[in-house]
This record gives structure tokens, sequence and C-alpha cells, in this order.
């Protein structure tokens, strides 16, 4: 990664107004909705800040959650113990700043979530996300992540392979 950034918690001191990722959901996102989840505890939104000039380059949102065992391939089930539901921790939302985009941002910013998650405390078996479109998937995909479940756009993929691939 070129450049130098602080991964941290997102505070009311950042500047959210000035994200521009290329993608209005995403981006309304972290202006009007990221706080207010933060302050229900239903996720955490970390924040990649450029040192240079403060502006906020990337984010990604983090949750504890849970999938259906079912839902997981055979191979990935079958190491698994018998109960329903397998603990694993969400990234909801993972965006660039299209003016930091190409520079291993988006990588840096999803071994974060892989760490936080390795790092919680907590039984957490993989991480998960939802991509938004074909092109997230297909980033979700570079990085590993296996689609899971009847959803076309869910992904996994289990922390021990990530830890792996470091
Ligand atoms: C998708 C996104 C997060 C990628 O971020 P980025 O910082 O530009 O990507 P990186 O520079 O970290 O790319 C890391 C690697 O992933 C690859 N990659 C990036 N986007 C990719 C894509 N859409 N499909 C396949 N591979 C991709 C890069 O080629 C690079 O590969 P390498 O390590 O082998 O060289 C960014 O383009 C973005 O925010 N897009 C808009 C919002 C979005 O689609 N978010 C997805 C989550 S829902």
């Amino acid at each position: 990664m070129t450049g130098r950034f602080r991964l941290v918690a997102l505070a009311p001191d950042h500047d959210r107004a000035a994200f521009d990722c290329g993608s209005d959901p995403l981006d309304k996102y972290l202006r009007e909705q990221a706080s207010q989840d933060m302050r229900r505890r239903t996720s955490v939104c970390y924040v990649a800040i450029d040192e240079a000039t403060n502006a906020i380059a990337g984010y990604y949102t983090l949750a504890a959650s849970s999938v259906p065992l079912t839902d997981l391939s055979e191979a990935m089930a079958k190491k698994l113990p018998r109960y329903p539901l397998v603990p694993v921790a969400r990234v909801g939302r993972l965006a660039v700043s299209v003016a930091f985009q190409k520079r291993q941002l988006g990588a840096a910013l999803l071994w974060d979530a892989g760490l936080r998650a390795m790092q919680s405390g907590m039984g957490v078996f993989a991480l998960v996300v939802d991509a938004k479109d074909k092109t997230a998937a297909s980033f979700y995909k570079h990085h590993g992540f296996v689609s899971f479940s009847s959803n076309p756009l869910a992904y996994v993929l289990p922390i021990a392979t990530l830890a792996k691939t470091k």
C-alpha cells in the first residue's frame, strides 16, 4: 500500500461528507447511518484515515453474526460441531474512496477486519460478506471468499484460511 493510513473507529471529527467511493448508497451510509449504528451497537465502522490530509480513504463495518450450519458447503460444515448456527463476523459494507482505489487499501481493510475478528476474544469461524453486485463479488473472490447459501452474493472466508494467507 502506498501512502500512510491510520485504521481507527469512526469518530465525530472525521470528515464523512467528502467521502466518494463511486457508489451513492455506500457514501450515504457513511454520511448518515454509520454513527447511529455504532451508537446502537449493531455494528462498528472502521475508517482508514490518510495521514497526509486526514481524509477518510476507506471504511468497512463489522458486526457479530451467525449463519445456519446447513448454508455452508459440506467440506466446511463437516469440520464443525453440529450446532444449528455458526458464529461469524459480518463485513456489512466496505468501500474505498475513488482517490485511493487500486492502492491495496481495499485488501488492507479486509485484512484488518479479519484481524479484528481473530483478536476479538470470541469464537468466530469466518468472515462473511454480502457483495452488492458482481464487481464487488469478484473483489471478494479474488481474496479467497467462496459463495455459500442460496444467496448468490453471499460470500464466506474461514478465519483459519485467512490466517494461512499471511
Ligand atoms: C471494490 C473496492 C473495495 C476495491 O478496493 P481497492 O482499494 O481499489 O482494491 P485493492 O487495490 O485493495 O485491490 C487489491 C486486489 O484486489 C484486486 N481487485 C480489486 N477490485 C477487484 C474486483 N472488482 N474484482 C477482482 N479483483 C479486484 C486488485 O486487482 C488487487 O489484486 P492484487 O493484490 O492481486 O494486485 C473499491 O473499488 C470500492 O470501494 N468500490 C466501490 C464500492 C464497492 O464496490 N464495495 C464492495 C463492497 S460491497
